[in-house]
């Protein structure tokens, strides 16, 4: 692999300690980044004076490529998530959010689909607000959700194409036009406008989200990829995760025109940061798909397998899958099988 700069974001909580052990797998894979080292969330407060340093800005403007661990975002009050902000500023409207089942004998067997979640717009445009009436300052609050056609068609085709280069059958978009018939129904109709131009390439059906969701744990290998708006997918990603053994296997890449940003789909994960005994599998196969993204696919598919390896065959596993390896641990069995 020819040398490449990558931005790299540390993150919060349990994100320096995954993040170690994803560059150490790197690595021995040969993966070659030149890592720009940048703060972002509570550690860019604490070092930077602010949870989105210019500085980690111009870095990723520069490189177009980052892999990030969790950042933490306050819960009610406090500044706005980094991870929403960054997703806006660098328009990275698709987030691609694959779920596998990996280790046998769980819940479900045979779970294979990608859920493409559209990640600029919707309830996530960061219109909230309260309004105080006489002296209660939050008697009412309000959120707006906005949805442009281009937005919508944007994310759409990503999906169909998506399907099509990665040899996907079906594309199910998921909405809620039945009752939010202006902002949900633009993305069905886009939704259907796109599919019209994969008929006999890629099937198309939609299903309305809480059906979706039923569905999702009834019978998930009925699924291949997904299309749907920001709130829905981010809700049903996380459902996924939970079909295939937990958020500590669930990667994602933030994917726009002009940059992408490789993560886990978890968060910093505050009651067990610090401990050593996080998975770093999630982050680990994000950086398997940056690696597919800057056409290393090779290295990328022998990431993959060797993580597939250490869990099912080596059983090597982290607690929250029922081993007792630490994160360091994990890595070096990875590590190990390149
Ligand atoms: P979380 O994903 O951090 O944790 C949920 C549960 O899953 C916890 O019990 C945690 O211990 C467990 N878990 C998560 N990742 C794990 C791993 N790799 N290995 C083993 N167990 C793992 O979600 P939570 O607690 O709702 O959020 C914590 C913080 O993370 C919040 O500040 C939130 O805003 C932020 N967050 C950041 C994201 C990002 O950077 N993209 C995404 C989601 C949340
Ligand atoms: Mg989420």
């Amino acid at each position: 692999m020819s040398r490449r700069a990558a931005t790299l974001i540390r993150g919060d909580g349990i994100g320096p300690e995954i993040t170690e052990a994803t560059l150490d797998v790197l690595s021995a894979f040969g993966a070659a980044f030149d890592w720009d080292e940048q703060l972002g969330g509570m550690a860019g407060v604490e070092h930077a004076g602010s949870p989105l340093p210019n500085a980690t800005l111009d870095s990723i403007r520069r490189t177009k490529l980052c892999l990030k661990g969790p950042l933490t975002t306050p819960v009610g009050d406090g500044y706005r998530s980094v991870n929403v902000s960054l997703r806006q500023v660098f328009e990275l409207y698709a987030n691609v959010r694959p779920t596998k089942t990996m280790v046998p004998g769980g819940r479900y067997e045979g779970v294979d689909l990608v859920i493409i979640r559209e990640n600029t717009e919707g309830l996530y445009v960061g219109l909230d607000h309260v309004f105080r009436v006489g002296d209660d300052p939050k008697a009412l609050a309000q959120a707006m959700s906005v949805m442009t056609r281009e937005g919508c068609l944007r994310v759409c085709r990503y999906a169909f194409e998506y399907a099509k280069t990665h040899g996907r059958k079906k594309v199910t978009i998921v909405h809620k036009a039945n009752i939010l018939k202006a902002t949900s129904g633009l993305f069905l109709e886009s939704g259907r406008m796109v599919a019209k131009d994969y008929e006999g390439v890629v099937a198309a059906d939609d299903k309305i989200v809480d059906n979706c969701a039923m569905q999702l744990v009834l019978k998930p290998e009925q699924f291949d990829v997904l299309v749907t708006t920001n709130l829905f997918g981010d809700i049903l990603s996380d459902l996924a995760a939970g079909l295939i053994g937990g958020l500590g296997l669930a990667p994602g890449g933030n994917i726009g025109v002009h940059a992408a940003i490789f993560e886990a789909v978890h968060g910093s994960a505050p009651d067990i940061a610090g401990r050593g005994i996080a998975n770093p599998t999630a982050l680990m196969l994000a950086a398997a798909m940056m690696l597919d993204h800057v056409g290393e696919q090779d290295i990328g598919e022998r990431l993959r397998r060797a993580i597939e390896t250490t869990i099912v065959a080596d059983k090597t596993r982290t607690r929250d899958l029922g081993g007792n390896a630490s994160t360091a641990e994990f890595a070096r069995a990875v590590a190990r099988r390149a």
